[in-house]
């Protein structure tokens, strides 16, 4: 059991409150404490301060349901309201209020996902009528704000390293952009995730996938494994002489309760023999599809391509050459590859087993941190994030208050 992994299979914190609150001044704070009182959210903590403190406390805490924050005295409120959906789970319903009346505000927030903004003063009927709409929209299921990224990473054939590229993918988003992930391993009989991670795997995931009506807001917390604070793993082994059968009408609810709580979920994808095979394809918003120097990956890469044509899905997938240079002899080139497919690769990885095996063995992800392996493996994450890196996107924010 590695170090990290602990504690295993633990992924609920039974004592996040279900409502928050911060606000700076004595009035709202009154306000809104005696609302929460009134409505059914359980557990609620209301919390003197604004939105930096709100994005400090939600960046070590659990999101509540729904979330209010102060925007008075923000200097910088829709670049601070970025900040906060950086480390809010995405299902998160965001009331925010200020002392700004601004209907250009008020649009900015609500196209960054904020579901209401209210101005100050807060009247306890405001603030009544603004937390019922809320409570409406998380029970129907319509979340004012976004859902978490699914990206999907698969072999065109056995092999090729999706695996070892979907675990550093997942473990850079989370410990570099610091992001949720939930990494996901569809083959719930031979997956390879839980080994990577060196975690026990658990049963949940074939139940979900088999008895999709066991999938409730309290599946993750049963289901999935804490490898990180931000890294959380959904992966099963189950006997290989036991017929699973997955349903593909899991796959809906599965992603819709994985996408609320996480930024991303990262998917080893099912093999295209796989029931799931096909559903998969048709949710993913990115796909990154590897293959090695082969022939035979080079066939089968442009028959999954082909088939990704053929469904209603829209990510573009981005083609990964790895293990460049494992088999000098007989191996593919790039340019002969590239004219097998049909089209560019968008990224090289060599064959690096001194890197990659070691760290493996050791149960850790080290490999995605430094070397080409890792630099392949950070720009798929960027790729899979689309948008600027988190180091970026800081320096834009102290450029941005120098400006004012
Ligand atoms: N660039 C690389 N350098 C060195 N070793 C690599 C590289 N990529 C993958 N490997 C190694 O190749 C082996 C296969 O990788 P991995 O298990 O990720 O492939 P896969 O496509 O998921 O295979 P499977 O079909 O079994 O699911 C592993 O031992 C992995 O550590
Ligand atoms: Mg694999």
């Amino acid at each position: 059991m590695s170090e990290l992994g602990e504690p295993v299979g633990a992924a609920a914190e039974p004592s996040t409150a279900s409502f928050c609150a911060f606000a700076c001044d004595e009035e709202s704070r009154r306000a809104i404490e005696q609302v929460a009182g009134e409505l059914p959210f359980g557990r609620t903590m209301v919390s003197s301060g604004g939105i930096r403190k709100a994005i400090e406390y939600l960046g070590a805490h659990r999101s509540p349901k729904v979330l209010m924050v102060d925007l008075s005295g923000s200097e910088l409120p829709l670049t601070d309201i970025d900040e906060l959906a950086d480390v809010c789970e995405p299902g998160v319903t965001v009331v925010a209020f200020g002392d700004q009346n601004d209907v250009g505000l008020f649009r900015e927030l609500v196209a960054r996902g904020v579901g209401d903004y209210l101005v100050k003063p807060l009247s306890p009927g405001l603030v009544h009528e603004a937390l019922l709409r809320a409570l409406q929209g998380q029970a129907s299921n319509r979340r004012m704000n976004r859902l978490g990224r699914l990206v999907g990473v698969l072999g065109a054939r056995g092999g090729v390293g999706a695996t070892m590229i979907a675990c550093g993918i997942a473990h850079v988003i989370a410990e570099t952009r610091r992001r949720r992930v939930c990494l996901t391993d569809l083959d719930l009989q031979s997956g390879t995730v839980a080994l990577t991670f060196d975690l026990d795997p658990s049963h949940g995931l074939r139940e979900a996938l088999e008895s999709p009506e066991r999938i409730d807001s309290l599946f993750v917390d049963r289901a999935a494994m804490k490898y990180s604070e931000l890294l959380y793993v959904l992966a099963a082994e189950e006997p290989v002489d036991e017929d699973c059968r997955p349903l593909p009408d899991a796959l809906p609810p599965l992603f819709e309760e994985l996408r609320t709580r996480f930024h991303f979920v990262v998917l080893d994808m099912p093999r295209p023999s796989s029931p799931l095979f096909r559903p998969c394809l048709e949710q993913l918003d990115e796909l990154v599809l590897v293959a090695d120097p082969s022939l035979a990956a080079m066939r089968d890469g442009l028959r999954i391509l082909q088939a990704l044509a053929k469904t209603s899905g829209s990510c573009h997938p981005t083609v990964v050459l790895n293990r460049i240079g494992a088999h000098r002899v007989g191996e593919l080139d790039a340019r002969e590859f590239e004219n097998g497919i049909g089209r560019k690769i968008d990224l090289r990885i060599p064959y690096d087993p001194k890197t990659v095996a070691a760290a493996l063995n050791a149960g850790q992800l080290t490999f995605a941190e430094r070397g080409p392996v890792g630099q392949a493996i950070r720009a798929l994450a960027n790729i899979a994030a689309r948008c600027p890196a988190a180091e970026t996107r800081s320096v834009v924010r102290r450029l941005l208050a120098f400006w004012r």
